[in-house]
Order: structure tokens, then C-alpha cells, then sequence
């Protein structure tokens, strides 16, 4: 199945905050963003908050976070989370595209992401849209698990 017409993409602002921190509660149960780090990136020039939306109620399904650095071309998604009620639609998918399309027209060469070992999902949706792991960082979570990198030439 894939996302219908229903879902859109927008960038993420400030009156997004709540519901950012909702899909991050709700997606994650560990090394979750803050809120003072959730306030700090929505005003940050290096951060793009992207959002799933569904019209015509503009209910957040899913977001995505990239990150760049001045003087760098070199792109990263530091977030992905998809409200389990809205999984398995392409939501993740579309999301990452659009990361991707704005990493390219800002220059972006390159767009990197960490994944805990062992979640499948989120690796299974990386690979099928083309990234490669390029190397691990163990001790990377909280709770001590691993994370794989994964790189995509742009
Ligand atoms: C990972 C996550 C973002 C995927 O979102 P999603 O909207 O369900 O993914 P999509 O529907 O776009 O799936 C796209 C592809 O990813 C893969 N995929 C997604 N979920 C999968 C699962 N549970 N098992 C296996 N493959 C999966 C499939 O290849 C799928 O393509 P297909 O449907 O044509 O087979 C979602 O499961 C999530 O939010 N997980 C919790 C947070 C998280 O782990 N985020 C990533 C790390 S920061």
C-alpha cells in the first residue's frame, strides 16, 4: 500500500512543536529529543522539520529531521518517525524523499543516517531507497546498542 493523495509533505515550525514531541514520544522510547533541544533545532538555519500531513484535518502523521553544516555538503537525517497508526502506507518513504530532494537542492552531495542495530524497519525502508552501511559505532544509544551508519551519494 502507499501513501494516497490525502498525505503532504510541509516544512515543520515552531506551532509544529507539540506534535514533534508527540511522534517522538510516541516513536521512540529512548534518546528522544528534548524539548529544549526540540525549540533550539525548530529555530536553527541548519535544521528542516519535515512533516506528514493529512488533509484536509492537517493531522501530523510523521516527521523527519535533517541537519546540515555551514561549509559542508554533506547532509544528515537525525530523525524519521512515523505515528504506528500511519505505518506501512509510505509515510517513512516520503518523508525521506523529501529530506533528500531538499538536501539536493541545497548543494547536499551526500545524506547520512545512524540505525540502532537490529531495527529492521527503519533499515529495511534505508536500504530500499539506496543507502549503504558504511561503518558502526558501538556505545552509540542510551542504553549501550550499537547504531549502523548508512550513507547515500546524492
Ligand atoms: C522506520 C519507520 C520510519 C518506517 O516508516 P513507514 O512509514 O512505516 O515506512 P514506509 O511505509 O514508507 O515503508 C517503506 C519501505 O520501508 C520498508 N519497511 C518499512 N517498515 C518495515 C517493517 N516493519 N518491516 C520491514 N520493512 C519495512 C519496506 O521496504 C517498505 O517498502 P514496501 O512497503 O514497499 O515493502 C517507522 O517504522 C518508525 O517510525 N519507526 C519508529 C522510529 C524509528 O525507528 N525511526 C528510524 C530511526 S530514527
Amino acid at each position: 500500500m502507499s501513501a494516497n493523495q490525502n498525505w503532504g509533505i510541509r516544512l515543520g515550525e515552531m506551532t509544529d512543536f507539540d506534535d514533534i514531541l508527540a511522534l517522538e514520544r510516541l516513536c521512540f522510547t529512548g534518546d528522544r529529543l528534548s524539548s529544549r533541544s526540540l525549540r533550539r533545532l525548530l529555530k536553527s538555519p541548519t535544521a528542516k522539520f519535515f512533516i506528514a500531513t493529512k488533509l484536509p484535518e492537517r493531522l501530523a502523521g510523521g516527521c523527519a529531521l535533517l541537519l546540515s553544516r555551514r561549509d559542508s555538503s554533506r547532509f544528515r537525517i537525525y530523525s524519521l518517525a512515523v505515528s504506528p497508526a500511519f505505518r506501512g502506507i509510505g509515510l517513512g518513504a516520503l518523508l525521506l524523499g523529501a529530506a533528500e530532494a531538499a538536501a539536493r537542492s541545497n548543494g547536499g552531495r551526500s545524506i547520512g543516517f545512524e540505525a540502532r542495530r537490529g531495527n529492521g524497519a527503519a533499515i529495511a525502508l534505508y536500504e530500499k531507497a539506496g543507502y549503504l552501511a558504511v561503518g558502526e559505532r558501538p556505545d552509540y544509544y542510551e542504553d549501550g546498542a550499537a547504531a549502523i551508519l548508512y550513507r547515500k551519494e546524492l
